[in-house]
């Protein structure tokens, strides 16, 4: 059973993260270094994914072999910048279902807005994980993981590359039985809702809007 905030502090993570925050960094380095990251951070939050046995023949014998159990989980990117970390959990789990949230930030209000929501079916029978880089406020990832709910999932990871301890709170009194995995947990919020020290926006750094 995971806690309700992992923080994932293995080297590759935050050496990697380390050159992620710097604002020199690239639009093409922050955008591999995300993919790169995101597939060591999808490791973590499928540590404890169910297994069974599955009768095969290797060249030498028969045996069972482990495999995954269950329907396929559903990975869901909360638009836009959670497709920054979709891409490479997708790689580590090819098969995985997908499907968006596509929620903005009212950057007057910090209030989320929704635009899209288009999920794969029976989410219930599911691993659902949730994916954005930032838990910042809290609002939109609050909103997303309601929006989930009432399409039936009920099994519900959240995953992102930074939380602020703000955002971490509200999430656990909004959705207590949503385990959290992020590569860190920064000092604050600020004034306009941003995480500090954090990377900036981590929608204009990946896709170069800024
Ligand atoms: N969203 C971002 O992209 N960065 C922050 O610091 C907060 C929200």
């Amino acid at each position: 059973m995971l806690d309700h905030l992992t923080i994932v502090d293995h080297p590759l993570v935050q050496h990697k993260l380390t050159l992620m925050r710097q604002k020199g960094t690239p639009t093409a380095g922050f955008r591999q270094l995300l993919r790169e990251i995101s597939q060591l951070l999808a490791y973590e939050v499928t540590r404890e994914l169910n297994m069974t046995t599955k009768r095969i023949e290797t060249p030498m014998q028969e045996m069972d072999a482990p495999v995954l159990d269950g329907k396929k989980l559903a990975l869901i990117s909360i638009l836009r910048a959670g497709n920054g970390l979709l891409d490479g959990v997708l790689e580590l789990i090819p098969s995985a279902r997908v499907g968006f949230v596509g929620l903005y930030r009212d950057e007057e209000t910090l209030e989320p807005v929704q635009y899209y929501f288009k999920v794969p079916e029976e989410l219930e029978d599911r691993l659902v994980i949730a994916v954005d880089p930032m838990l910042a406020t809290g609002n939109s990832s609050i909103a997303a993981i309601d929006l989930l709910k009432q399409a039936g999932a009920k099994n519900i990871r959240f995953l992102c590359l930074l939380a602020s301890p703000e955002g971490v709170a509200k999430m656990k009194e909004a959705h207590p039985d949503v385990p959290i995995i992020t590569a860190s947990l920064d000092e604050k919020l600020n004034e306009k809702g941003y995480i500090v020290p954090g990377l900036g926006d981590a929608g204009d750094r990946m896709f170069g809007t800024k």
